[in-house]
């Protein structure tokens, strides 16, 4: 148990036995000596290193990337780019029964784009602090959980762990723009079936102590696009059924819908998983104008 990183939210623990239960794993395995707990962690700055930053992540590098490790594994690997520039890889170690189902451990290689200039050290840097905390941009989602699978699956062979099921892992891309160019390809595929997959671990919560939280569920995203349409009018007048009033009849429904679905988690009725949570994500409203007040808001 490592301390790796912490950047404001985004701070992890790695936990190297992380799915030894999964995979009925009984020997315990040695603490990892200071030196391959070095390299553990240079291995992971190698990741968090390459600018997988949506709009345009740098997936040549992270594929290279895996690939290198996966050889130094003897996994086997494949690239599958279902969309051309967006490759997903896939690792595999043969289980000893090839009738039984596999296990998929998932993680997406793209993150969330990040302004340098607000942060207190670069996010592709990875720089380690004197406390051994590690800021990178993806270090908490999600890069951190595909180098513990990595890390695990490291000291498993190490220890002369062989798997009865097959275990995948999966390195996809997109994830961070709704996956329809990776795993939403990849699950409607015939490699996938061929796969036979049982049992997929997939992005959770980090944890900053020694609890490793399970979580289980499903959530489907439902886009809404809300388009209030209503009359015309100069910016320096007051008047009916403007297209503003209108679109607030919707917000303002829907914010009594999440207020109330809010309130059962806050309450303790209900777990975060459990309620439909609702968020505005975008708002785009008015025409620029010299008039008065007719664009008050944008990417609210
Ligand atoms: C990451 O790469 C993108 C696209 O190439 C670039 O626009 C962005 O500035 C880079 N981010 C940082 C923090 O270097
Ligand atoms: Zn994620």
């Amino acid at each position: 148990m490592e301390k790796l990183c912490n950047f404001n939210h985004e701070f992890i623990i790695v936990h190297l036995l992380l799915f030894a239960s999964l995979l009925s794993f009984t020997n315990p395995t040695p603490s990892p000596t200071q030196d391959e707990q070095s390299q553990i962690i240079s291995r992971f700055q190698e990741y968090l290193r390459i600018n997988t930053s949506q709009p345009s992540p740098d997936y040549k590098k992270s594929t290279q990337f895996i690939l290198t490790l996966a050889e130094s594994l003897s996994l086997e690997t494949q690239v599958i780019e279902f969309v051309q520039g967006k490759p997903l890889v896939i690792l595999k170690w043969p289980g000893s029964d090839l009738s039984l189902p596999s296990i998929l451990l998932n993680s997406h290689t793209d993150v969330v784009p990040s302004e340098s200039s607000k942060w207190d050290y670069h996010p592709f840097g990875a720089h380690i602090d004197e406390n051994g905390n590690i800021f990178a941009r993806g270090s908490q989602d999600m890069k951190c959980v595909g180098m513990q699978y990595m890390e695990a699956v490291r000291r498993l062979k190490a220890s002369g762990f062989q798997p009865k099921r097959s275990l995948y892992l999966s390195f996809v891309p997109d994830e961070e723009i709704g996956g329809h160019d990776g795993l939403e390809k990849l699950a409607q595929s015939d490699v996938f079936k061929n796969m036979n997959v049982d049992i997929i671990l997939d992005e959770g919560l980090a944890s900053p102590n020694e609890n490793y939280r399970l979580f289980y569920g499903e959530r489907t995203p439902w886009w809404l696009v809300i388009k209030a349409t209503g009359a015309p009018g100069h910016g320096a007048k007051l008047y009916d059924n403007s297209a503003m009033e209108n679109l607030f009849k919707s917000i303002e429904s829907i914010r009594r819908f999440r207020a109330s679905q809010f309130d059962l988690v806050k309450a303790g009725l209900k777990g975060e998983g459990e309620v439909i949570s609702v968020n505005m994500a975008f708002l785009k409203a008015g025409t620029p104008s010299p008039t008065l007040m007719q664009n008050p808001w944008r990417n609210g």
